[in-house]
């Protein structure tokens, strides 16, 4: 019995019954496309009909150990990981093209593999020749890494029973051919079926199974976010082409905690940990510049100072630019506006550009007073005083909030030879962090404090 046809979203995943040019879900265009069912089985037939098993039921009380961790030797991605990998699970690693993440999980493989964990790298992307070309420069030809050049899921899961690895790397999901499903490889289903197999896989043989993921311009696993869904453990890889460093973080961790990162800087034997990143976001700069402001963040659960630098110029265009790098710019946008509405400061008629230093990403709205501050910094020409750190949230109020963690914040900022902080009224903290701290109940309080010339 045939089954109604099927559409799907490549971008956000929903699913529909008919096609259109546009997707309901998330509005994106021309990303939906019709997909065939996962299992031929009848769908109408009711659950019902037959019975199941019963399932053993325990309490809350139980005891469990924690799971088993094996490290692979790289700190960073030991920390991301939660601790290690943990037997039984999926992870998927995402990135764009061309980020690093082959060279990543190739050092990664070797460093498994040298500790004992029997690790399989299938590439459906590259040639043996061109793989082992690349172990040779980064340092791990003689790891104990068995390499196969494979897209057939079938024929992959076959070796996989054979040779019972205990961590299993698929470069990428997206080269991955089911046969069972009729579609091709790279498309919803195909992605989500291979997915699917292998995270079975890997919860049936207590493997780690890590998926590559290549993601598309819009920031997602190209394809199924439902493949995200599917894992434990979802890590980005992320970075600026042009800058060297690379950030692995995680967006969801079954195993550990979400957000944490790992930093690493791309040289030319691979990628190279960058074990106290603290200070890398910083400009070093020794004389106080407009526009530059350093914001005490945290990422994960490490303690990051990162430099905002905005540049803020009169408009030659119609419509005044807005450009933004590191940050969102929806918040961005609210920031703006919270400016000209409760203090009074227009930038309209003006280009505004903000650039998180070092290709970081932030997404705390801890560093919005720091935004604010570059901002207005850059508009006012004027520096904010050397070895000053900003943090707070700011609401649309134009009231500022204090953030989580402020203590840990302050004492990585005193560390790194700060001297002055600026926060929101009622932030908490202890005082043994040695820094001036200037406390601001409002945005509009702290642009008369510290842009009084203005
Ligand atoms: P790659 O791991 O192939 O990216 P992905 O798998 O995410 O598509 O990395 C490709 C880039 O990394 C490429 O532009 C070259 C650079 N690279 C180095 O700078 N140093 C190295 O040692 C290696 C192996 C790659
Ligand atoms: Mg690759």
């Amino acid at each position: 019995m045939a089954r109604s046809p099927s559409f799907v979203c490549n971008e956000c995943g929903a699913t529909s019954r008919k096609w259109s040019g546009r997707c309901d879900a998330c509005g994106a265009w021309n990303s939906i496309t019709e997909e065939a069912p996962l299992s031929a089985g009848p769908a109408s037939k009711s659950l019902g009909s037959r019975r199941g098993a019963a399932i053993a039921l325990t309490d809350l009380a139980a005891r469990e150990d924690p799971p088993p961790r094996r490290a692979s030797g790289i700190g960073e991605l030991d920390r991301v990981l939660g601790g290690g990998l943990v037997p039984a699970s999926a992870i998927l690693v995402g990135g764009d093209p061309g980020i690093g993440k082959s060279t990543l999980l190739l050092q990664a493989a070797a460093g498994f593999a040298g500790r004992g964990v029997k690790t399989l790298y299938v590439s459906g992307e590259e040639a043996g020749a061109q793989i082992r070309m690349r172990a040779a420069r980064l340092g791990v030809a003689r790891a104990p890494v068995s390499l196969a050049t494979a897209t057939n899921l079938r024929d992959i899961l076959t070796t996989l029973e054979a040779e019972k690895p205990g961590l299993v790397i698929i470069d990428s999901i997206q080269t991955m051919w089911a046969d069972h499903v009729e579609a091709a490889p790279g498309s919803v289903s195909q992605v989500r079926a291979a997915a699917h197999e292998l995270t079975a896989f890997a919860k049936r043989r207590g493997v780690s199974v890590v998926l590559v993921g290549h993601v598309t311009k819009e920031g997602q696993i190209a394809g199924p976010r439902v493949v995200e869904h599917m894992v434990d453990t979802v890590l980005y890889f992320e970075g600026e082409r042009g800058h060297q460093f690379r950030i692995l973080r995680a967006v969801k961790n079954r195993f550990g905690a979400a957000d944490e990162i790992g930093v690493f800087e791309m040289t030319g034997a691979g990628l190279a940990e960058v074990a106290n990143p603290s200070a890398l976001f910083l400009s070093g700069r020794e004389a106080p510049a407009p526009g530059s402001v350093v914001f005490a963040g945290i990422e994960g659960t490490r303690p990051l100072l990162v430099e905002l630098q905005a540049l803020v110029a009169p408009s030659p265009h119609a419509q005044a630019r807005r450009s933004v790098l590191g940050w969102d710019a929806g918040r961005l946008a609210m920031i703006l506006a919270v400016l000209e509405a409760r203090c009074g400061i227009p930038f309209a008629g003006l280009d505004v550009y903000l650039n998180v230093a070092g290709g970081l990403k932030i997404r705390e709205p801890a560093a919005d007073l720091a935004v604010a501050a570059a901002l207005l910094s850059a508009r006012e020409d004027a520096a904010l005083p050397l070895g000053t750190v900003v943090l707070g949230e700011i609401s649309l109020s134009g009231a500022l909030r204090p953030v989580s963690q402020t203590e840990s914040r302050l004492k990585e900022a005193a560390k790194l030879g700060f001297g002055a902080a600026i926060l929101p009224q009622g932030s908490k903290f202890g005082s043994d962090h040695g820094l001036s701290v200037q406390k601001m109940p409002d945005l509009a309080g702290f642009v008369g404090e510290i842009f009084a010339a203005g």
